[in-house]
C-alpha cells in the first residue's frame, strides 16, 4: 500500500490524539502532535519572560527553540531544548495562553516549516487546526473531528483526573471554548474544514467506533491512489 498523509483537524480536546494517535500505530506510521509544538513555544515565551507582542523578542526566541518528539514508555513525548516538558505543556496555564501565541505570524511560519520537512516521506498522521488547509493542503486523507462542547470538556476533565489533577470543569469549558474562539478567528491560518475533508462528529462514538470508521477511509483513500 502508498504510503499517505493523513491531516486530522479540528476543535480543541474533541479526540484528535487520541485518534491520530491509534491510527499510526495501525499503520506503523509517525504520530506528530502539532499542538504541543504550539504548546511548547508557549511554555517557553512564558518560562523566560518573552514579551510575545514585540516582534523581535519573538523572532529571536524562535531561533532559540528546538523542539522534538521521543517515544518513551510507549508515550509520545514532547522536549524543548532537550528537556522533557510533556507534562508541563498541558497544564492550564500554557492552555490559557497558547492560542494567542498561536496567532503570531511568525510562530506558525516556524512551525510549518518543521511539519512539513517531518512529512516529507509521507507515512505520517498529523493533528492541528490547519493541517488539511496549510501544512498539507495536498495530504490523500483529510479528517475534520468535531464533538458536543460538553462532551469534550468530560473528556479533558477526564485526561487530567487519570493524572490526579482536578480542574474545575467550568474551567476546562471556558478554555475549550476560548481557544475555539481565537483559534477558528485568528486571521493567519484560521481552523476551518478543508473543502475536501471527511467530517466525523464522534461525540456519541467510542474510540474504537471512530477507528473503524477511519480505517475504513484510509482503505478507500489508498485503493484510489494505488490505482492513478
Ligand atoms: O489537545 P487540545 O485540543 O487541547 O489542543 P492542542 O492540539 O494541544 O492545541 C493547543 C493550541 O495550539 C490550539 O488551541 C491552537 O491555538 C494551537 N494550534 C494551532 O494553532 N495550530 C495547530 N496546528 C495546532 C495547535
Amino acid at each position: 500500500m502508498k504510503d499517505i498523509i493523513i491531516a486530522i483537524d479540528g476543535f480543541s480536546a474533541c479526540g484528535k490524539s487520541t485518534l491520530a494517535k491509534a491510527l499510526a500505530k495501525k499503520l506503523n506510521y509517525r504520530y506528530i502532535d502539532t499542538g504541543a509544538m504550539y504548546r511548547a513555544v508557549t511554555l517557553y515565551f512564558i518560562e523566560q519572560n518573552i514579551d510575545y507582542t514585540q516582534t523581535n523578542q519573538v523572532e529571536k526566541a524562535l531561533a532559540n527553540i528546538e523542539i522534538s518528539f521521543q517515544n518513551i514508555n510507549q508515550q509520545n513525548t514532547t522536549f524543548l531544548n532537550g528537556e522533557n516538558v510533556e507534562s508541563k505543556i498541558r497544564q492550564m496555564y500554557v492552555s490559557e495562553q497558547v492560542s494567542p501565541v498561536a496567532t503570531i505570524s511568525a510562530v506558525r511560519r516556524a512551525m510549518v516549516q518543521q511539519q512539513q520537512a517531518m512529512g516529507k516521506d509521507k507515512a505520517i498522521v498529523m493533528d492541528g487546526r490547519d493541517i488539511g488547509t496549510v501544512v498539507f493542503p495536498d495530504a490523500e486523507l483529510k479528517i475534520f473531528l468535531t464533538a458536543d462542547p460538553q462532551v469534550r470538556a468530560e473528556r479533558r476533565h477526564l485526561e487530567y483526573l487519570d493524572k490526579n489533577e482536578h480542574v474545575d470543569m467550568q474551567v476546562i469549558l471556558d478554555n475549550l471554548n476560548e481557544r475555539d474562539r481565537i483559534d477558528s478567528s485568528r486571521a493567519d491560518s484560521p481552523l476551518t474544514q478543508a473543502e475536501d475533508a471527511r467530517v466525523l462528529d464522534n461525540s456519541n462514538m467510542t474510540p474504537t467506533e471512530q477507528m473503524d470508521i477511519v480505517l475504513d477511509w484510509v482503505e478507500q483513500v489508498q485503493t484510489a491512489s494505488n490505482t492513478v
